[in-house]
């Protein structure tokens, strides 16, 4: 098959970002736009003004990668985008780039799962090797899902309430730490020790999580010491909250691989830059004989190369939108 060369837009939260790719696997060119320091002053990101700045931006940041690449839209393929799942505002600015270039270059058009796009980064650092398991831990998924083949996604569990990254988020908001508190809560995790008795959430047969509970009890202990007048000691609340997380999260990915009689792992979404996850999955592969693939920190959080790297495989199978296509809140996998 000839070449193929991807535009792709990614904006379904607050990054505004554009990538080249080259048949799924190389990266030409990369922008990344994050508003994250817009958003820290609020303590999560607010949707209105996070879709009023990809629109300020998404033209800049498409100009800039096309630029950086030494390209013109004439040395494009195809365009893939981010449909959805993600901040409705936001997604419908890059859906509407990504129609529009598709229209006045006339380029076919790829949807892209936000999901799928994070599983993808990993095929940036190796080819994928099938059959897999997934870990899918970002702000808005825990997932387990099972791939015998490229774009062949089967859920096997997922969270029940709160995703990891979320549970995060929300516990670091009671520890007094700045959003997003995921990164903060990992770093102080490695400086106290596990003191407190936070239960080890949904440690049950199924491939299920939930993270609820364990949030609750974080926001409870906090709480409690506060009305007893007592600090915080926020590193070993950050050390137990993370040890469990870690626990429950190592555990059920290991009886997946094993009881669907796989080899290759590979964990993907913001929580995937976890320093603790990486280690107790390193761990726990090396001992089981495992394939394990963790992207580099720049692919685990929101980019436009992982969308790159699945609007190729997308394309094989035939995955093509029209101008019709319309961007998601919400969809599954
Ligand atoms: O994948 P992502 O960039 O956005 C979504 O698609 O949700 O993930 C962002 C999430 C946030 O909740 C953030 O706190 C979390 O990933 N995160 C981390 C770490 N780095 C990012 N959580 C725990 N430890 C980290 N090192
Ligand atoms: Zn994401």
């Amino acid at each position: 098959m000839k070449d193929m060369t991807i535009l792709a837009i990614e904006s379904s939260c607050d990054e505004t970002s554009v990538a080249i790719i080259k048949n799924g696997v190389e990266e030409i060119a990369t922008t990344i736009l994050t508003q994250m320091d817009i958003h820290a002053t609020f303590g999560g990101v607010v949707p209105e003004i996070a879709s009023r700045h990809h629109i300020e931006n998404i033209t800049i940041v498409i100009e800039k990668t096309l630029k950086d690449a030494g390209m013109e839209m004439a040395d494009i393929d195809a365009i893939g985008v981010t449909y959805g799942p993600g901040l409705i505002g936001s997604l419908l600015v890059g859906v509407q780039a990504a129609k529009t270039l598709a229209y006045i270059y006339n380029k076919p058009l790829i949807p892209v799962h936000h999901i799928a796009g994070h599983i993808y980064a990993n095929n940036l650092v190796k080819r994928l090797e099938f059959p897999l398991i997934a870990l899918v831990v970002s702000g808005g998924h825990t997932e387990l899902v099972y791939m015998k083949e490229d774009y062949s996604f089967e859920k096997i569990g997922g969270t029940l309430d709160d995703a990891v990254g979320e549970a995060y988020d929300k516990a670091a908001r009671v520890m007094n730490l700045a959003y997003p508190g995921g990164p903060r809560v990992d770093k102080l995790a490695h400086e106290g020790k596990d003191t407190y008795n936070l239960p080890l959430p949904l440690d049950d047969d199924s491939y299920n999580f939930s993270f609820s509970g364990l949030k609750s009890a974080v926001i409870n202990i906090a709480h409690n010491e506060d009305q007893r007048g007592n600090e915080i000691r926020v590193a070993d609340l950050a050390t137990s909250f993370q040890n469990r997380v870690v626990e429950i999260l190592t555990k059920k990915t290991l009886r997946a691989l094993k009881e669907y009689n796989v080899k290759n792992l590979i964990v993907a979404g913001g929580v995937a830059a976890n320093k603790g996850l990486r280690s107790s999955l390193e761990k726990k592969c090396l001992e089981n004989d495992i394939n394990l693939c963790v992207p580099p920190i720049k692919y685990c959080t929101d980019n436009a190369a992982m969308i790159g790297a699945a609007a190729y495989y997308a394309y094989l199978k035939g995955n093509l939108a029209d101008l019709n296509m319309s961007a998601k809140a919400t969809d599954k996998l």
